[in-house]
């Protein structure tokens, strides 16, 4: 029995990048049937409400322990009516009539298994679906035209589909770092993503890749993704090259002179833990590999900080620092720099903690910005 007077009352600051969020997660339950109500409105093209429920759901991992009574949540930021609903159907009935019905909707479940395919966004999902295509095997008999990372997507469905774990990526963290020293020694590697924050299963595996002389990491992503290819550890990848210059562009201005190559979205052939090392003597009975996601990026050390900080995440924590940014400091935050527009320049930062002081922030370790 709990006595009302006895009731934990929760308090956490507005922005999720001022408050300090760990994988210890005391409201699983709630987060999670927040979190499909919003993963639902971003399939359906309807990102405010998907971001509303994002935030609803970060302010609750945040909380030290469960929520046990709707007179605890009274004050906290980010629960509007929708999400508050949400939560009470939850605590009162152990379920959400409305979290459930979307669960087993056809929509959502044909949503998830098309969006499920690499390559493959909510808009494409979405026309298909209009077109009578739910399922992959509607789709590969439909004869719908997919572009070639669709197409990887579509191979590699299974396996890329199923978590990535810490060990997979510690061994491409292996690989990749042996790429990079050979094509240009003394470029450095990082692990960031979700991996960086200490989780311990991803849907991919996040680096980025710098050189401590500004300028020697000019052309080095080709060569990485050569490297890679002429040892047979790619299935696929499509690389883009970075369109940002400071001088001529500014913040959030794209421009069309690009000179560096920047980001690589990937597939790896990651051979199975029992095989590694191992040379092939007789055709193997089973697979020996699994198809894993990875993304590379390239920075040059003068954005390093910003690139770390922008490409360790969460999402929401990224979205939050750029609001804070934004609507708090009246700074624009990206993943190349950080420009103050009171003062008209851009702010240097050779670390996160640097960024964070500027922006007026305590700093938050990547290990509590899972939020
Ligand atoms: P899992 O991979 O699901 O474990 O989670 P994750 O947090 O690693 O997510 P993801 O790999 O999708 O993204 C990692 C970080 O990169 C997040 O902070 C994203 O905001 C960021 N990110 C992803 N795509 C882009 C992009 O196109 N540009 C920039 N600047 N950042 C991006
Ligand atoms: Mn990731
Ligand atoms: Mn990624």
């Amino acid at each position: 029995q709990i006595n009302e007077a006895e009731v934990v009352l929760f308090s956490v600051p507005s922005y999720a990048c001022q408050r300090r969020t760990t994988l210890d997660n005391h409201n699983v339950t709630l987060t999670d049937a927040l979190s499909l109500l919003a993963e639902n409105a971003e399939l359906s093209d309807e990102d405010g409400r998907g971001v509303a429920f994002r935030r609803a759901a970060a302010v609750l991992k945040a909380l030290p322990a469960p929520v046990t009574a709707m007179s605890q949540l009274t004050g906290l930021p980010c629960l509007g009516d929708h999400s508050l609903r949400v939560i009470k159907d939850i605590l009162e009935n152990e379920a959400s009539d409305e979290v459930e019905s979307t669960k087993q909707s056809d929509r959502f479940k044909a949503l998830k298994v098309l969006t499920g395919i690499f390559g493959v966004g909510s808009k494409t999902a979405d026309r298909w679906i209009r077109d009578g295509i739910h399922n992959l095997h509607q789709l590969q008999e439909s004869g719908a035209t997919l572009n070639r990372a669709q197409q990887a997507g579509l191979e590699h469905y299974d396996d890329l589909n199923q978590q990535v774990t810490k060990a997979e990526a510690d061994a491409i963290t292996e690989i990749v770092q042996e790429a990079v020293v050979s094509v240009l020694p003394g470029a450095q590697v990082v692990l960031t993503g979700g991996f960086r924050r200490g989780k311990q299963t991803g849907h991919d595996v996040d680096f980025l890749i710098t050189h401590p002389e500004e300028g020697r990491e000019v052309g080095l992503m080709p060569k990485v993704v050569f490297w890679l290819e002429s040892q047979g550890f790619l299935l696929y990848q499509k690389t883009t090259r970075n369109s940002y210059l400071e001088v001529k562009d500014g913040p959030g201005r794209p421009s069309s002179n690009m000179d560096r190559f920047e980001r690589c979205l990937s597939i790896f052939k990651l051979a199975k833990k029992e095989e590694r090392g191992i040379k092939l003597t007789n055709p193997p009975a089973h697979r020996r590999w699994r198809a894993v996601r990875v993304d590379l990026v390239v920075s040059p050390i003068s954005q390093f900080a910003f690139a770390l900080l922008g490409w360790t995440g969460s999402k929401l924590f990224e979205r939050e620092l750029r609001r804070w940014a934004g609507h708090e400091k009246a700074m624009s935050l990206s993943s190349h720099a950080l420009y103050d527009n009171k003062q008209s320049r851009y702010l240097r930062a050779a670390s996160e903690e640097e960024i964070f002081a500027h922006l007026g922030l305590e700093y938050i370790p990547p290990s509590e910005r899972n939020a």
